[in-house]
């Protein structure tokens, strides 16, 4: 564990990073499966998360807006009585959301509120620091360089908690993944402690594919980034200009699947594989799911996380959720 202060801001790292033999494993190991996936974690590089943020502004891209307006709506009543707490954002990204929410706190109250980020980007975190303390000059602000789903009890102790997770993240895990992920949160949960979980709706197929096609072609440069990162970190020789960008909703499962489809049977090298990769036109790369909910599974997936849904909020077209949660 590390304590700094970087530009005035107080960050404490508990990132456990991966050995540059752990990630080539972990890649290449997807790259070798059967269908081929990569960890959608290796979208977020400089260029990744610029695309990303530009993304969330999309009109296509519905999500951030609508979440933004629920909770312009709703934090009021959530939070207006808040008062020395701890509000803890997983996954913090930039601050436009967190705003938001600490908005909608009495002035008088902001003082004994401690704001903690966590992000496993330290520079994410300073930057929307400096930013919330301009804007927040009351408001403690802690950060916390983790992984989220590895180092939850690491938050620091004391206060009543508020956890945030945003943006519809949750469903970018696996099924299980994303259970005990909840489950673990709500065992560290006391009965004042709250969690505000932002969750995106099964809707119209056309509404969700156009938001990860979007007609820019931004979503698809998002995509092919993936193998950019990749060339870097295994020394592959992927060409992404000859891969499509697929988006698409599986029903079966409620989500949006995204693949990387070689245009023709392709050959990948590098030094860290015995052979190289035969890549035939007929396979994709899965690179990424973005489950979608529905009320009834909301209510199911929550219990079998052992949380109690105390609220749900929802826009007008009822197209995302902000779930309000407890620990059973
Ligand atoms: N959780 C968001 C979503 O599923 C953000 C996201 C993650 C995303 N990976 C993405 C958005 C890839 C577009 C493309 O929508």
């Amino acid at each position: 564990m590390k304590n700094e202060v970087v530009d005035g801001i107080e960050i404490t790292d508990h990132l456990r990073r991966l050995s540059p033999e752990q990630v080539r494993e972990e890649i290449l190991s997807g790259l070798l499966d059967s269908p081929r996936s990569l960890p959608s974690k290796y979208f977020y590089d400089q260029k990744g998360s610029r695309l990303f943020e530009d993304i969330t502004k999309l009109d296509e891209y519905y999500l951030t807006d609508t979440e933004k307006g629920i909770m312009r709506r709703t934090m009021p009543l959530v939070v207006g009585e808040l008062s020395d707490a701890d509000v803890i954002e997983l996954g913090s990204g930039d601050c436009s959301k967190i705003s938001i929410l600490l908005e909608s706190i009495p002035e008088e109250s902001r003082s004994t509120i401690r704001y903690v980020p966590v992000d496993v980007s330290r520079a994410a975190i300073v930057k929307s620091a400096v930013k919330l303390r301009e804007r927040f000059p009351r408001v403690r602000i802690q950060g916390l360089v983790a992984n989220f789903h590895h180092r939850i009890e690491e938050v620091p102790d004391g206060h009543r908690k508020l956890f945030c997770f945003f943006g519809s993240t949750i469903g970018n895990l696996g099924q299980a993944e994303s259970e005990s992920f909840l489950a673990g949160l709500s065992e560290v949960m006391r009965p004042a402690d709250r969690l505000l979980l932002g969750l995106d709706m099964v809707k119209e197929v056309g509404v969700l594919e156009s938001a990860y096609n979007d007609s820019k072609g931004i979503t698809a440069a998002f995509n092919r980034n993936i193998l950019d990162v990749v060339n870097r970190l295994v020394q592959t020789d992927f060409r992404p200009r000859e891969f499509d960008h697929s988006a698409f909703f599986n029903s079966e499962v409620n989500r949006i699947e995204m693949h990387l489809v070689p245009r023709r049977n392709s050959t990948v090298h590098s030094p860290y594989l015995q052979s190289p990769l035969e890549i035939s036109s007929g396979e994709t790369i899965h690179t990424e799911n973005s489950y979608k909910y529905t009320p009834d599974s909301i209510e199911s997936f929550c219990k079998k996380c052992r949380l109690n849904v105390e609220n749900i909020f929802m826009d007008e077209r009822e197209w995302f959720s902000l779930v309000e949660l407890a620990a059973d």
